[in-house]
């Protein structure tokens, strides 16, 4: 098969900047597509946080001319470097009025109010550089809202364009809340033409995920269980119809994990790394994990941890329910997160009043979130949605019991815990409902008391799972000849 020039585009990129998981799988597909052979790029916006000389980022000559429609032709410079640990080039679109911030989509809890332009101008600007480099894509693959106008620019302002005469394109669905919905006067800026208004069109405003979901030749999602969930209305968001009346071209492909970063056994961030044969190892990390959070040094007693983004997607509104409950249990609970400002203040508060049971630490810190998934028994994850979620295949890894809700992602990549304790990998739970929660975490903690044989061997299971890029990597690559086939009429 010849090799496919493949070009990725996305707002955050491991490990140059992050705020959730679409990051860290941009850190790591290319690489993996890399391996089969493929000339694979990525293009990133150069946020203020980027750090050129940490990442010897080099300046590329000349500047690169963005047409933003009636505002007229803007200017970007653009830096190369190299994903770590690869050949595989990364492209940053600096434009200091843009990205020249601290934040990445908004300060202080609120949205930049100019997020409509800035991602035009990345996703046009990654078109522009395409001609400059003269890479002549067989993909470009779109992530998230941020960058659907791709696919439709690609079917619009580069129609007849040669350099994009075989070029086809894929969407990734990360999060469906999140679509880019602005003011229609953003057609203006596009630059598309009002005739194409209506593939954008809801509410009469301007929807750019549904424009990409319209133009991309193909669309996957980050598990199989959320592909089929969002042509539902529950997890639709409102584009349930849109989306079932084009499941021809929904795929759902479940995201890999770095297991270079997140393996007990190398993982240079925990108080005593461990594996499978030997966990004495995560007993040290337990203990440690506990003088962290100032909890009560105990092996008695099981601690469950929580790490993630406070938003409402985790499900955080039941967990405020049950937290009372939960708190009845002989349990230990620590929390690693940041985000809704009542959820903050919330958990904070009730780790002061039970500063024997629960301990909580609201920020973003990627030393502690390994030194919770080594040293906690059991991970919880209440989720509402989740597309894929990474946290519970971490856990898998460190022996951590996932306690999730069976849920896109979470359904799929954890087996429910079965008699025999032969197959089971977690709990699982399927009413979104904080009795529902309060009830699994009671039976995994009974499990943990009760049955320490049974538990055991559901943590041996756990560890031996492996979710890696290779796989991953193999469906994108079918998906991608898939699309370029098409476009090439073959
Ligand atoms: P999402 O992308 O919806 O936030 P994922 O589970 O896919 O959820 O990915 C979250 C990623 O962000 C994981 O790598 C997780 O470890 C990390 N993360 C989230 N919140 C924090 C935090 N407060 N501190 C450190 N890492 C975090
Ligand atoms: C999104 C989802 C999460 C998924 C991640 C990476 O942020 O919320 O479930 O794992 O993207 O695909």
């Amino acid at each position: 098969m010849n090799k496919l020039n493949i070009l990725i585009a996305a707002s955050e990129v491991v490990p140059f900047a992050k705020t959730g998981g679409l990051a860290d799988v941009v850190g790591a597909l290319p690489k993996a597509l890399r391996a089969l052979g493929h000339d694979v790029r990525v293009v990133m916006p150069r946020y203020y946080i980027v750090d050129r000389e940490k990442y010897a980022l080099t300046p590329m000559e000349g500047s690169l001319g963005v047409p933003m429609g009636i505002m007229g032709e803007e200017w970007a410079s653009v830096y190369e470097g190299l994903l770590p640990g690869s050949d595989v080039p990364v492209y940053f679109i600096e434009h200091e009025g843009y990205f020249g911030r601290k934040g990445l989509y908004e300060e202080d809890g609120f949205s930049f109010n100019d997020n409509d332009n800035r991602f035009i101008f990345f996703s046009r600007a990654v078109m522009q550089l395409s001609k400059m480099l003269r890479f002549h894509p067989d993909v470009i693959h779109a992530n998230d809202w941020h960058t659907a106008a791709l696919p439709v620019m690609l079917n619009t302002l580069y129609t007849y364009d040669p350099d994009f005469a075989f070029t086809g394109s894929l969407l990734t669905i990360h999060n469906l809340q999140h679509q880019g919905r602005f003011y229609k006067g953003l057609m203006d800026v596009l630059g598309i033409g009002w005739n194409h208004f209506y593939e954008l069109e809801e509410y009469d405003g301007v929807n750019l995920l549904k424009g990409g979901i319209i133009h991309a030749d193909a669309i996957t999602t980050v598990s199989r269980k959320y592909a089929d969930e969002i042509r539902t209305s529950e997890f639709g968001w409102g584009l349930e119809s849109l989306i079932d009346h084009l499941s021809y071209k929904l795929y759902g492909i479940l995201n890999g994990i770095d297991y270079q970063e997140w393996s007990p056994a190398e993982d240079s961030f925990i108080a005593q790394t461990f594996d499978a044969e030997d966990m004495s190892g995560k007993a040290l990390c337990k203990d440690a994990l506990q003088e962290t959070f100032h909890l009560p040094k105990r092996a008695d007693v099981p601690l469950i941890g929580l790490v993630g983004r406070l938003a409402e997607q985790k499900g955080i509104e039941l967990l405020a329910h049950a937290i009372w409950k939960l708190l009845e249990m002989d349990i230990q609970i620590v929390m690693l997160g940041a985000g809704e400002k009542w959820a903050e203040h919330y958990f904070s508060d009730i780790a002061h009043k039970h500063p024997d049971k629960f301990g909580c630490f609201i920020g973003y810190r990627n030393d502690l979130a390994h030194q919770i998934e080594a040293g906690s028994d059991m991970f919880l994850m209440p989720s509402l949605f989740e597309p894929c979620g990474l946290n519970q295949i971490y856990s898998l890894r460190y022996g951590t019991l996932p306690i999730v809700r069976a849920t896109g992602g979470l359904d799929d990549t954890i087996e429910n815990y079965q008699n025999d304790q032969m197959h089971g990998t977690g709990f699982k739970f399927y009413d979104a409902s904080s009795d529902a929660l309060v009830n699994t975490v009671g039976w995994a903690v009974h499990t943990w008391y009760n049955d320490r044989i049974g538990f055991e061997q559901m943590q041996k299971n756990a560890m031996s799972k492996r979710f890696d890029w290779n796989g991953s990597a193999l469906e994108y690559e079918a998906l991608y000849y898939k699309i370029s086939n098409g476009r090439r009429g073959q």
